[in-house]
This record gives structure tokens, sequence and C-alpha cells, in this order.
């Protein structure tokens, strides 16, 4: 079979990395995993009111078969309150499409632009923008966000590489892979820019209830101006497996139609979205989520020990997160962040991914999550402190 070339241009350093570990871990070394922003493979569970939910779900008229490809009305109707109810923004429901996932909304978002278009990204950004741009062909711009400044995005860069092909900016927010959470100013800032230059504002906010001191603000609260949102359950609602996400446009002057129908067909030709997860979601999504605040605060606890234990390391250092579950070190030795991560993997067992896989600056940086527990924490900064020790 001839291969097509897009599927050359498609990474994803979070998992390609893994079948290195498996052999790794065959050859009967233990292995941490500090690779993927998965709550629930450390001691973290999807919340049983939403189990209970599914269960119940399964049981409701048509939750067996094919729902609207937009996704279930009263999941659409639910996500509208939710985001009023959190946010303030004003939805319509017909502007909401449910999908397999915020992943597949990034698909449909990459597959409806024109071949050649320059959408401006995050750089370290989560690598599955760049692969999806990529693949269809479009032009992904990275802007920096300053490691100096908690890495917030740096606004003269992103002017600076404005062209005429420039057609929309992405930020994300609250941020993977760095735990920055944009000071609204930051925010007010990238929405200047995209209102001077006709851009479409991409914002994902898939972590909007994870940052540590509540500060995060969602963009289309802060701007009159269209705004591409896209959130989801997997982090928020500790259940990644269930594979729920959406799009939602606020575009009052309907500017976007066109673009908005491009991603709707889309939909429709996968047919439609896990249904009995809808229903459950659709029950639950503005049930009080009295769970969180002790999620929260794990994970605030974790990072900071993370961040401690990090810039004590000689040769390490490391800007700390203010929300999501991600912290995203520098490596200050001459060694090459791929090497890096592959050596620490085999010699030591942890498992982290390199930062060139998020982009030009992740380059000298991985990404670790910051959800293990503190004991298995210290065991794996152990042996990276004792790692370090060798580089020169
Ligand atoms: C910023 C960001 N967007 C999107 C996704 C994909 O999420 P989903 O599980 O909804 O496909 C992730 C997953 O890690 C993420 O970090």
């Amino acid at each position: 079979m001839e291969l097509s070339p897009n599927v050359e241009r498609i990474q994803y350093a979070i998992r390609d990395i893994v079948s290195t570990a498996k052999e790794v871990e065959k050859k009967g070394k233990k292995l941490y995993y500090f690779n993927i922003g998965d709550p629930d493979k450390f001691d973290f569970d999807t919340p049983n009111y939403l189990k209970s939910a599914l269960i119940k779900a399964l049981n409701e008229p048509f939750a067996n078969a094919y729902s609207d490809s937009a996704g279930n009305q009263n999941l659409r109707k639910a996500i509208a309150d939710r985001q009023e109810r959190l946010w303030g923004t004003k939805l319509n429901p017909e502007k909401i499409l449910v999908t397999t996932g915020v992943s597949e909304a990034i698909s449909f978002i990459a597959a409806s632009m024109a071949p050649s278009i320059e959408v401006l990204v995050p750089s370290p950004i989560y690598p599955s923008y760049l692969s999806y741009f990529n693949f269809y062909n479009i032009n992904p711009i990275q802007y920096n966000n300053d490691e100096k400044n908690h890495w917030y995005p740096d606004i003269d860069d992103i002017r600076n590489k404005l062209t005429s092909k420039t057609r929309a900016i992405l930020l994300i927010n609250p941020n993977n892979p760095t735990g920055a959470v944009y000071p609204p100013k930051v925010v007010k800032e990238i929405t200047n820019v995209a209102g001077e230059n006709d851009l479409l504002i991409i914002s994902d906010e898939i972590y909007d209830l994870l940052s540590f001191k509540d500060n995060f603000k969602s963009t289309a609260s802060l701007t009159d101006l269209p705004v591409l949102e896209l959130n989801g359950i997997s982090k928020t609602f500790l259940s990644p497996g269930w594979r729920l996400g959406w799009a939602n446009l606020r575009d009052d002057d309907e500017k976007y139609t066109n673009f908005w129908e491009a991603m709707a067909k889309q939909s429709r030709i996968r047919l439609c979205s896990n249904s009995p997860i809808q229903i459950a979601v659709s029950e639950i999504l503005n049930k009080p989520m009295d769970f969180l605040p002790n999620v929260k605060k794990k994970i605030e606890n974790r990072a900071l020990y993370f961040v401690k234990r990090i810039n004590e390391m000689d040769g390490l250092s490391v800007s700390p997160p203010e929300g999501a579950f991600y912290a995203f070190p520098k490596i200050e030795k001459k060694i090459p962040d791929r090497q890096f991560v592959l050596e620490l993997l085999k010699e030591t067992g942890v498992l982290f991914v390199f930062g060139s896989g998020f982009g030009e600056l992740g380059k000298s940086h991985f990404r670790s999550v910051v959800l293990p527990q503190e004991d298995e924490m210290t065991i794996a900064l152990d042996l990276v402190e004792k790692f370090l020790k060798k580089i020169p």
C-alpha cells in the first residue's frame, strides 16, 4: 500500500515514547509513568455519581441508538447552561457540537480550514494540534510563551508572527504542557490582536476548573469577538476514557457560519459520539461538583512538592504550574531533551515526555505529570537526582 505523505507528519510524543518504555519494562525494570495526563491512572477516580448516571442512562429511551450527529439535544442545552452558569457566556445550543473528546474537535477544525492557512499556536503546545494542522496542510506558526514570565504568551511575538495568511489564533488556558493560567489581562491582549487582525479565536479550556487559585477566566467572557471554545469532561470530571468533549462557537454576527457548517458536516460522516455517555453527561454536567476542591488541593500539593524537588536539583529548574496537572522543567545540562528522557528511562525506569515533542520552545525541557502520590514521586525524583549527577 502506498502511504499518504500526510501520515509522515503525525507525531504524538506523549504516547510515541510508550513503546520504548514497554521494552524497558519487559527487561524487568519497574517503570514510573509520569507521561500521560490521565488522573485515573493514579489515585483519582471518576466520581460515583457519574458512574451511576451512566448505568441509569443505558435504560433511557434511545440510549443505545445513534444520537444526532451534532449531539444529544439535552446535552447541548446542558453545555449552554454550564457555560452561562460558570462564565456568563450565552451560547446558542445550535452552535454546540458534541465530539468524541476535544481531540475529535481539533481534527474537525484543522480539516475545515483551507490548506496553507496560517494559525498562530502557542509554543510549547499540546502536540495534537501540531499533528492535526500538519496533517491537513495548515501551517501552525508557533508564538512564544515566556518561561521567565510564568510561561504566559508573549504578545509582541504574536504580533511579529502575523502575516497576510493568518486566520486564527489558538490559546490553551489553563495550559498543557506548562500548567500556566493566563491572567485576564493577557487573554484580553490576545483578543485585541485577534480583533485588530480579523482572526478567529480558538480557546481550549479543557482544564477550566483546574486552576489552583480559581483565577481562570474563560476567553469568551472577556470579549464580544467570535470565539470557538473547546472543552470536555476528560480532565475536570476525571473521566478521560469516556471520550466526551465539545466545540462551541459564540459568533453573534454569524461571521463564521460557513466554517461551523464545515465542522458540522464532518460530524455527520462519523455519525455521532457515544450515546449513553451523552445522556449521562447531560444529567450530571450542572450538578454540584463536591469532589473538585479536594482533587484540586491534592494536585496542587503534589505540584508544590514536584517543583520544590526539581528546583533543588543541580541541572534542572521549573516554573511552578498554576493549574492543570503538568510541569515543564528545563534541562540545564548539555544533553538534548530526547536523549535525556530516553537515557533516564533506560537507566531508572522514570518516564517523562521529551520537550521537543511540544514544539520549538519545548527543546531542552521535559513534561511531567504532577499526579502521582508523594511517596511514588519521592522514589522517582530521587532516581532523577542520582541520574543527573552522572551528566556533565
Ligand atoms: C490541552 C488539551 N486539549 C485537548 C486534549 C484532548 O482531550 P480529550 O480527552 O477531550 O480528547 C488534551 C488531553 O490531554 C489536552 O491537554
